[in-house]
């Protein structure tokens, strides 16, 4: 494949919401939901994650479990996947304690109409700057370095050519951890392979579909997903996983 292999990670009520019709930084997972997102986590070269829901939650899924970080260490990988921002504007509270968690960190930039082809490696010399919003080149020049508290960096003018990159910097397992608009754009373009969803015994209404309300798919590519795995897990949750035919 010419891009990564991508599974979508969220935890649902049982009516398909990821956040309480009041919105704001939602917890829907327990202990159950915790264990199979570090599962996944620890399959992952990298995660990518909606600039909302970093602004709302403040900071990205650790891998805590010691069994997890020993797989991966074995394998050869840093403890924790790279995480990726998702974003359009590139603004991010510097005050964030994203950019004081122990993982690398990146930023991926879309739709721009220019693109920094080359990501470039300045893994944990770049720190944050003091409390203000940070803003990024718009354009970002052809080549340039990453955004302050960033490791690494790439943008694109769609997800094909994003993708692309990322595949090229060796990145080939990508967990999507939402939120909805960022899973929506995805799956407008069929490009993920795999849903991992996590039904929490709730019931919450409201406008949070997982599957934002201005989503535009093509229905007659969203069928025949095939059901991988189903899973009891603590607290009354169901992991279900279903995957493209
Ligand atoms: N239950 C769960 O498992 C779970 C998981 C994650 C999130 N959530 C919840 O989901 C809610 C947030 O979701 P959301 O839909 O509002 O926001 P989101 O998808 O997290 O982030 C939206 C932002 O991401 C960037 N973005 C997304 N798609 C993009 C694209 N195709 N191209 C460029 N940039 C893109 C844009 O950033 P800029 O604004 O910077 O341009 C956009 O404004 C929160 O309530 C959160 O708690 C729940």
């Amino acid at each position: 494949m010419s891009r990564p292999e991508l599974r979508l990670v969220l935890a649902i009520s049982l009516d398909g919401r990821l956040a309480p019709a009041e919105g704001g930084a939602a917890q829907l997972g327990g202990a159950g939901d915790r264990q199979v997102l570090e599962e996944a986590l620890a399959w992952a070269d990298a995660v990518l994650l909606g600039a909302q829901t970093l602004r709302l939650h403040g900071s990205s899924c650790l891998i805590h479990r010691p069994e997890l970080l020993a797989q991966r260490s074995a394998a050869g990988l840093a403890p924790q996947p790279l995480a990726i921002v998702v974003s359009r504007s590139g603004l991010l509270p510097a005050t964030l304690p994203f950019f004081q968690q122990p993982l690398q960190r990146g930023l991926l930039l879309l739709d721009v109409p220019a693109f920094v082809a080359a990501a470039t490696s300045l893994d944990g010399a770049l720190q944050p700057e003091p409390s203000r919003q940070r803003s990024l080149p718009s354009p970002p020049s052809e080549g340039g370095p990453p955004s302050p508290g960033f490791a690494r960096q790439w943008a694109g003018p769609d997800w094909n050519s994003a993708l692309a990159q990322l595949k090229a910097a060796g990145l080939g397992r990508l967990v999507v951890l939402g939120g909805a608009s960022l899973a929506s754009s995805l799956l407008a373009e069929n490009l993920l392979d795999e849903l991992q969803l996590t039904l929490c015994p709730r019931l919450l209404g409201g406008p949070h579909s997982w599957l934002g309300a201005a989503a535009r798919l093509d229905l007659a590519s969203q069928s025949g997903w095939r059901l991988v795995e189903q899973r009891p897990l603590l607290g009354e949750e169901l992991l279900v996983r279903y995957r493209r035919p």
